[in-house]
């Protein structure tokens, strides 16, 4: 069975819509744990749009769980991440006009930059995943470049389910699982996961972990709506 990994990025994303306080992300990811999570992911965006360094250093002094840290492949994050200490950090590729993490890693065009990024980490002690495309020549060079994991980028599958086109999704996801494997890598997946789409992709034998956010963030909210408006009716009353 696959280990979850809980992205706690939008229980910030909420947070700064209003630039205060609640909800605070490390109070989430401790929840997160006490469901059950195997790890918390957080995505810390050049642009600071959800995560914030503070989130960062006091989620490494709270949770228990390993954490895994996304970012991009440039020096300001790379020296936060040896400062932060994660576990795991997951390299991504970043556009600042994006909605969300759109397409995988570019590990051949940027062989050189990776693999030095990799080396970089792996000596602070961090293991290092590289989130790409299921494309079978990407992997080969992400095993070129020394990291011991990579994250399938899940989100054409996810983009694709319930239409034809899914199935061919699906297979590339597979393909890609068994090359990664073949080759000594570790084999995570995720991006665009949901209660509806999750399980095909959890039965992959080679996946080692799931990395979900936005879905189980919108379903926190809406499973917790009741309560919350009974507690501030009371309050009120
Ligand atoms: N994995 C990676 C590498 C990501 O960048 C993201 C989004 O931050 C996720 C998983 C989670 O994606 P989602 O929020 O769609 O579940």
């Amino acid at each position: 069975m696959p280990k979850l990994g809980v992205n706690i990025d939008h229980v910030a994303t909420i947070r700064q819509a209003r630039r205060t306080v609640e909800p605070d992300p490390v109070w989430a990811a401790v929840l997160a744990e006490l469901g059950g999570a195997d790890q918390i992911t957080v995505h810390l965006r050049e642009d600071r749009r959800h995560i914030q360094d503070r989130d960062l250093e006091v989620l490494r002094r709270t949770i228990h769980v390993p954490m895994n840290l996304e970012c991009a492949v440039v020096d300001e994050m790379l020296a936060i991440a040896e400062k932060t200490k994660p576990e795991q950090v997951c390299l991504v590729p970043e556009r600042r006009e994006e909605i969300t993490t759109e397409g995988g890693l570019d590990v051949i065009r940027h062989f050189s930059r990776v693999s030095d990024a990799v080396q970089r980490l792996t000596a602070a002690d961090i293991t290092v995943s590289l989130f790409i495309d299921p494309d079978l020549r990407q992997i080969d060079h992400a095993a070129k470049s020394g990291a011991p994991v990579i994250e399938i980028h899940t989100g054409a599958y996810a983009h694709a389910f319930g239409t034809p086109e899914s199935d061919q999704r699906f297979r590339a996801i597979i393909a890609a699982a068994n090359h990664g494997s073949q080759l000594g890598l570790r084999v995570d997946a995720g991006h665009g996961l949901t209660y509806q789409n999750v399980v095909p992709i959890a039965r992959i034998e080679q996946i080692r972990e799931l990395n979900i956010g936005h879905s189980i963030i919108s379903r926190a909210v809406l499973v917790g709506i009741e309560r919350a408006v009974r507690e501030m009716k009371q309050l009120i009353h």
